[in-house]
């Protein structure tokens, strides 16, 4: 079978889902014209592919005919340069060699460590409020995953330069969102408010990485301390990164890992606060394996059933909501032909309920992972293939531990009548944040 073409009238139809709720928009427009849609674009070839096979044909089985030059990561490498998550062919994969091995065991114990701490300044935060206090948690998550990467990269330069860094890093995303979204986007030369903006913020990233790899470099500090360090000490042979490819990782780091890890947490929460047999075990889990200390990296296989917890959640609310492939020679997607050119459209938040694969897919249900992390067909939330997410691990890590370690002292209880509406930006956010009240689970 080949795509589908959806009509004209097809897409006026439904013209302010896709600009309003393009999640809802990807899942139905799936659900009614099938796992191949071509969108009418002009003057390029647009294909929407729902297909679990044919989606891991893409980021592995076929992944060389696939290529990172689209809208959403050119619009991203405005910001991260050539780093990891946006470069491709042979400067990625030179990257990757270096880069990789700073996510090494060691390094996700010292992850480990970086958790507990964020997760006790968050309790304390929390502690010092009367009972019953409302809390935004999607801000509190968005703290703590700033902290956790912000430690894991700077260690104890963790200070003003780097929430400076990873304030201009979230202003220039905000800009690139608006950016990719627009139908003709203007010539970044045109001195749009927008545009200024980017180009300050990104101006301050410049200034703030090139002053924290010029003082660890005076410093000459260990160099396996934390991932900077590391980036600074890698080695291919003779082969290492140059300061400016320094930069490049490191705010590829900070913005494939801080608001991703948030966005994941956020809805976990709100997940878990509408299931009390869920926060019921997760508790008891925590109490069982941490009995109130602060988590360390030792306790993670022993915390099943909030890994279980945190999978799920990745299933529902996958942060990385979208992925796209320009198509660099012609291929074949479940029986539709692909041009050279084409560009691919993947949604995990679709895959993720693909009717064929997920019974009751919106059900909300940790049992689906609780029999470990197998691999799922259609269950991609960390990508597939030579482009899996290279800090998948560190992920994992920082969200089963936070989860069980937030879970043995406090219960997110909803408000009455709540609802949320998930907005899709970079990540999933909940549109106004996400407000829960604190029930201490030991008064
Ligand atoms: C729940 C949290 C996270 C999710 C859902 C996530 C998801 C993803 C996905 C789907 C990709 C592949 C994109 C593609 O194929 O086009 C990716 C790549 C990447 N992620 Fe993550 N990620 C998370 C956390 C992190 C963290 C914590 C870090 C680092 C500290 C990180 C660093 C990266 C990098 C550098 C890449 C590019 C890898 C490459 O192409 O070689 N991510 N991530």
């Amino acid at each position: 079978m080949g795509a589908v073409l959806a009509t004209g009238g097809w897409m006026l139809q439904h013209a302010w889902q896709m600009r309003t709720d393009p999640l809802t928009f990807l899942v139905g427009c799936a659900a009614e014209l099938g796992d191949v849609v071509e969108f009418p674009i002009p003057r390029q070839r647009v294909l929407f592919v729902n297909d679990p096979d044919a989606a891991l044909r893409v980021l592995q089985g076929n992944h060389r005919a696939y290529g990172k030059r689209t809208i959403q990561y050119d619009a991203l490498s405005l910001v991260t340069g050539e780093g990891l998550l946006t470069s491709d062919g042979a400067v990625w994969r030179r990257s990757r060699r270096l880069v990789q091995p700073a996510f090494h065991p060691r390094t996700l114990d010292a992850v480990g460590g970086h958790v507990a701490a964020a997760g006790e300044r968050l309790l304390a935060d929390w502690r010092a409020r009367p009972a019953g206090t409302v809390v935004d948690v999607d801000d509190a998550m968005m703290r703590v995953a700033l902290e956790v990467v912000g430690a894991a990269l700077f260690s104890t330069d963790l200070g003003p330069q780097s929430r400076r860094l990873v304030h201009a890093v979230l202003e220039a995303l905000d800009v690139v969102v608006a950016r990719a979204r627009s139908p003709l986007p203007l010539p970044l030369a045109v001195p749009t408010p927008g545009h200024r903006r980017l180009r300050a913020a990104v101006a301050t990233l410049d200034a703030t990485v090139a002053d924290l790899v010029a003082r660890r470099r005076a410093a000459g500090a260990g160099a396996d301390a934390d991932l900077l360090g590391l980036l600074l000490a890698a080695r291919d042979g003779s082969d290492a990164l140059s300061d400016r490819q320094v930069r490049d990782e490191v705010v590829t780091l900070v913005v494939a890992g801080h608001e991703t890890v948030a966005s994941a947490l956020t809805w976990t929460w709100w997940l878990v606060s509408g299931a009390p047999e869920v926060a019921a075990r997760l508790a008891e889990e925590s109490d069982r394996v941490l009995a109130g200390r602060a988590p360390t990296a030792a306790d993670y296989p022993a915390l099943r059933y909030a890994r279980a917890v945190f999978d799920e959640a990745l299933r529902l609310y996958p942060p990385a909501w979208v992925i796209t492939r320009r198509a660099l020679e012609a291929d074949e997607l479940a029986g539709a032909e692909v041009p050279a050119g084409a560009l691919v459209i993947l949604s995990t938040y679709a895959l993720h309920r693909h009717p064929a694969v997920w019974t009751n897919p919106e059900r909300f249900d940790p049992e689906r992972f609780t029999d470990g992390a197998a691999v799922r067909r259609a269950y991609l939330p960390f990508g597939a293939g030579p482009r899996l997410c290279v800090g998948r691990d560190f992920a994992l890590l920082e969200g089963t531990l936070l989860l069980a370690q937030v879970s043995g002292a406090y219960r997110l209880e909803r408000l009455p009548g709540q609802r949320v509406r998930p907005e899709a930006l970079v990540t999933i956010r909940p549109r106004g944040g996400l407000p829960l009240r604190l029930v201490h689970r030991h008064p």
